[in-house]
């Protein structure tokens, strides 16, 4: 009876989610803590739900996160380095604030973690964890993540402009940005697919509605006219860097659901960032837009393989960087 209840419930979880196996060539090891630390994984993902249940917004913040983390410097949580007197981290930059969410989770995490196993799991593996529970409680996309990577020392607030594509690029420099970090077109066409949760402030995109070109009162004529009418009252006013404005659903239809609806919204003329509909520039990509926007299971799993890639990249491992005590300062600030 009692196996019976269990097997019921393992299909009932399992109907809701999809696990994915996904094996890669690197340093990073599925169940890295099984032995030094075994309920580290559960307890992030009990912070993480707990935070989500609070707030689902912070589930895209920890999924933008790691994108952020490790675009920079490789996934080394350097995203989560305070700045210091005359050097400013990469928080700081126009990218990451105020838009970037999702720090206090990570440090709610590392407390728990630093009390049931003192400096042993790293910063950039909660963020990687973090992320994929994020994943699994937003969208039922479920996979193992190879640990095992360290914590770097240095976060420098430029670093961003050599290496987080910004909302106005064109396909052919997002194509480039995601070479840079050995990541294919088809892989950024799946990760693009996060824009199904979360929100952008008006700064990202207002000038798609009042300024296109830069010639006043245009309109991006790449946008849906009805879409661009719905978004004007969210957004009065075109808004800059100084005043980034209010924030908008990226993702109209179900804004809490990691989903394959983007690339609906895409074949719409419906999506806030210029970086968005530059993948409907291409018949490369518009195939892969279509395809996906018509198969919800082959995104999930795709998107699942993506972000194992993604969290992959330029990782310090071995006796390499170290393990941060607090996310926020490296240990030789002690
Ligand atoms: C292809 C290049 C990309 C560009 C240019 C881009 C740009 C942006 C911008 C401008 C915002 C809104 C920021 C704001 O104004 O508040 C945003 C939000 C977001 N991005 Fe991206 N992004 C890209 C790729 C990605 C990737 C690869 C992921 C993750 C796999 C991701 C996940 C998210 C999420 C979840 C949000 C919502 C965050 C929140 O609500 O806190 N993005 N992105
Ligand atoms: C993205 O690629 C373009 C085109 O090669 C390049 O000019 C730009 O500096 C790159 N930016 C980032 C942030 O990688
Ligand atoms: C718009 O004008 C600003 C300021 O003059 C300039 O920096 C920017 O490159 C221009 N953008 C386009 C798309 O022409």
């Amino acid at each position: 009876m009692q196996r019976c209840v269990f097997f019921g419930l393992v299909f009932f979880l399992a109907s809701l989610s999809t696990m994915y196996t996904v094996s890669l060539a690197s340093d990073l090891e599925v169940d890295f803590y099984r032995s030094t630390c075994p309920a580290a994984e559960h307890i992030i993902r009990r912070v993480v739900n707990e935070a989500i249940f609070e707030n689902p917004g912070l589930g895209a913040g920890l999924i933008r996160m790691h994108f952020h983390d490790c675009f920079v410097r490789g996934c080394d949580a350097s995203v989560l380095l305070d700045s210091t007197p005359g050097n400013p981290a990469e928080k700081e930059h126009p990218a990451n604030n105020p838009s970037l969410r999702g720090y206090e989770v990570i440090d709610n995490a590392k407390l728990e973690l630093e009390y049931e196993c003192p400096q042993t799991v790293s910063c950039a593996d909660i963020i990687a964890f973090a992320a994929r529970d994020s994943a699994s409680r937003l969208g039922g996309i479920d996979y193992a993540v190879p640990a095992g990577r360290r914590d770097g020392l240095i976060s420098l607030k430029d670093d961003l402009n050599q290496n987080i594509p910004t909302f106005f690029f064109n396909l052919q420099q997002l194509r480039q940005n995601f070479t840079n970090k050995g990541l294919s077109l088809e892989e950024m066409v799946t990760l693009s697919g996060a824009h199904s949760i979360g929100v952008s402030h008006c700064s990202s995109f207002s000038s798609r509605l009042y300024s296109f070109n830069n010639v006043t009162n245009q309109q991006d004529p790449s946008l849906d006219l009805t879409f661009a009418d719905d978004l004007k009252p969210e957004c009065p006013n075109e808004f800059g860097p100084d005043s980034p404005g209010p924030t908008v659903n990226l993702d109209y239809v179900t804004p809490y659901k990691l989903d394959n609806m983007y690339y609906k919204n895409l074949l719409d003329r419906r999506v806030l960032l210029t970086s968005d509909q530059a993948l409907m520039t291409s018949r490369t990509t518009v195939n892969m837009v279509r395809r996906f926007s018509k198969n919800r299971a082959a995104w999930k799993r795709k998107f699942a393989e993506a972000m194992v890639r993604m969290g992959s990249i330029e990782v310090l491992t071995g006796d390499e960087g170290e393990i941060r005590r607090n996310c926020r300062v490296v240990n030789s600030y002690y």
